[in-house]
């Protein structure tokens, strides 16, 4: 691995992802590309690769990157924000910049991941597996639902070339502040608690999610380049925490006794559980979640307090 492109590597999980890589790459030379609409300089302390700022969805890849020849290709850069309803925007810059990254590597068969969804399964309340039929609730979704039709197409004409989707369920830990209102809950329900508020969740706290803490997820975007095919794969920790559960942990490490405050969810569509069938990502990739929700929150805590560093 000496030449490594990591789209929206300004992001939270691009961000994690690229100093993940020069870590275990330190000779690589990385490539960070991103427009910077929803990701952070802030995130790329430490960072010592190239920084390439530009609308992947409107660049010319070819004139770009032409002496470039990438070992892999990690695609993060999305519209993150699932409350932008611009269908144009987001179908538009989601999947044409996905169109051109494969166009551009199609030429050397350059190994690509790129960030798909657990959105793309819609609204369950039962595992998720990988061939479930999508049944995307928002425009956002749909979006993510293209990439892997994308993906499928290209492939079938490239039979050699691996392009390899990465379902994340739902993400959490450093590099996270950026996104507001659309960071993870953990990230919402630490600050309420930690300015000494109540945590507000909708009634009952029993809807869950699988959490998944943004190191493992950037382990295993790592090990999905050795997919031995052509697939998607979720990335969750097979696990479905519920946010009473969540405000239980926050409370052990913060050290206070805040009880959650209830109120009445106002959307008609809200997933009420969200867990990946990780089975597929055991068997082929061999990854297995370092992080369990409880450890996971346990370790973000420790660093948002200052306690250790990321
Ligand atoms: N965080 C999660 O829980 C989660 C869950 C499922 C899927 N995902 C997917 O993972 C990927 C990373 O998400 P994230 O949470 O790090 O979000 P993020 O918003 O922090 O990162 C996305 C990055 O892409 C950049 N970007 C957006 N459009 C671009 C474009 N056209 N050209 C160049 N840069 C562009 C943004 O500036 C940002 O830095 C996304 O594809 C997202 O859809 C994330």
């Amino acid at each position: 691995m000496r030449n490594i492109l990591i789209t929206g590597g300004a992001g939270f999980i691009g961000s994690n992802l690229a100093l993940a890589l020069q870590a275990k790459y330190p000779d690589a030379r990385l490539v960070v590309t991103d427009d910077f609409r929803s990701g952070s300089f802030a995130n790329l302390q430490g960072y010592r690769g190239d920084i390439v700022a530009g609308d992947i969805s409107r660049l010319d890849w070819q004139a770009q990157f032409k002496d470039d020849v990438f070992d892999a290709i990690f695609h993060e850069a999305s519209i993150t924000d699932t409350t932008i309803h611009d269908q144009f925007l987001q179908v538009h810059d989601n999947v044409e910049g996905f169109r051109r990254l494969l166009e551009f590597a199609s030429a050397t068969h350059t190994p690509v991941v790129y960030a798909s969804s657990a959105a793309t399964y819609g609204i369950a309340s039962a595992r998720m597996k990988e061939d479930q039929p999508p049944a995307p609730a928002n425009v956002y979704a749909f979006s993510k639902v293209q990439l892997d039709n994308l993906a499928r197409i290209y492939c079938r004409n490239h039979a050699s070339w691996r392009i390899v989707g990465v379902r994340y369920f739902n993400v959490f830990g450093p590099h996270e502040a950026h996104k507001k209102a659309a960071a993870s809950m953990i990230y919402q329900l630490y600050l309420q608690m930690k300015a000494g508020r109540r945590p507000r969740v909708f009634r009952t706290g029993e809807q869950k999610r699988d959490f998944v803490y943004v190191k493992d997820a950037a382990r295993m975007t790592i090990q999905a380049l050795g997919a031995p095919e052509s697939t998607f794969y979720n990335c969750g920790t097979g696990q479905a925490f519920s946010f009473n559960e969540v405000i239980t942990e926050l409370n052990k490490n913060l050290g206070t006794r805040l009880e959650p405050e209830y109120f009445e969810n106002p959307y008609s569509f809200y997933q009420p559980h969200t867990e990946a069938d990780m089975t597929l990502a055991k068997n082929e990739l061999k990854f297995t979640p370092e992080y369990s929700p409880a450890a996971g929150i346990a370790d973000y805590v420790a660093i948002l307090e200052g306690r250790k560093t990321g």
